[in-house]
């Protein structure tokens, strides 16, 4: 007996969401957006965010045409790092709507990053940490030359290295209660915060999150608050007014 051949609809590949939809898509929340990137690069994301003021922080910008050469009004380009920028560039007054921090890709200092970004935040701002969601052990390697190291032993063609950073939600979880935020699912995986107090906030010591492993990452995931992009915009959107 023959079987009739079933039709299976076909399906659609998962929609990823890039880092610039992501950003271009807050900046126009904001009537005159203005837009910090911390680890700009080549300007990928950068060139194409369109925001009233636009900031960019890297201490070896790779842009084409070069930052010295280009007059982009309410454009500025610091070739700093982000300690430096935070310390003795910016303005003590000056205030932003997102800011997408992408700098060195280390625990320690991204939080150092997040900390001086909430100075600066707008009250009804939102920041973006690129990178938070390792997909595997070898992209989850904190230090940079012992993950080229691994991956070439291993004959690894997957170069995506994110570090360590994923242990800042883990931080933001259990010590900034005053800060709401989601993981981007349908992307690498990046985590959106804003200001909004939760009140499900566990007990956990700072040697705990430091010491985090990506084993203890993948089996507590949930603590990264997964959610699809335009779930996390309603969500934002409705809490901050926007
Ligand atoms: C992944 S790239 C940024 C990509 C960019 N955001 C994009 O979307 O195309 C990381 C950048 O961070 C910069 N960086 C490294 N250390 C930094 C620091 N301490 N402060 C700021 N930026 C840093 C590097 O020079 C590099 O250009």
């Amino acid at each position: 007996m023959t079987h009739p051949q079933v039709q299976h609809p076909p399906v659609d590949p998962p929609k990823v969401v890039s880092r610039a939809a992501v950003m271009r898509q807050l900046c126009r929340l904001y009537p005159q957006a203005r837009y910090l990137e911390v680890g700009v690069w080549r300007g990928v994301t950068f060139d194409k965010v369109p925001a009233a003021r636009k900031v960019a922080v890297d201490p070896v910008f790779k842009l084409d045409p070069p930052h010295h050469e280009r007059d982009e009004p309410g454009t500025e380009f610091h070739e700093v790092t982000s300690d430096d920028y935070f310390a003795r560039v910016v303005g003590r007054d000056e205030q932003f709507d997102v800011v997408f921090l992408d700098g060195l890709h280390v625990y320690e200092q991204t939080l150092r990053d997040l900390m001086n970004t909430l100075d600066h935040l707008a009250p009804r701002g939102v920041v973006v940490v690129d990178d938070t969601h390792p997909p595997t052990h070898l992209a989850a390697l904190p230090d940079r030359a012992e993950h080229f190291a691994v991956r070439d032993y291993l004959g690894e063609t997957d170069k995506r290295w994110m570090g360590d950073i994923y242990k800042l939600v883990w931080f933001v979880q259990t010590f900034c209660p005053h800060l709401t935020y989601r993981t981007i699912a349908d992307n690498h995986g990046q985590t959106v915060l804003w200001r909004k107090s939760r009140t499900d906030v566990p007990e956990r010591s700072l040697r705990e999150v430091a010491d985090l492993g990506f084993e203890q990452m993948v089996v507590a995931e949930d603590v990264l608050q997964l959610r699809p992009w335009h779930e996390i915009r309603r969500e934002l959107r409705r809490d901050l007014g926007l």
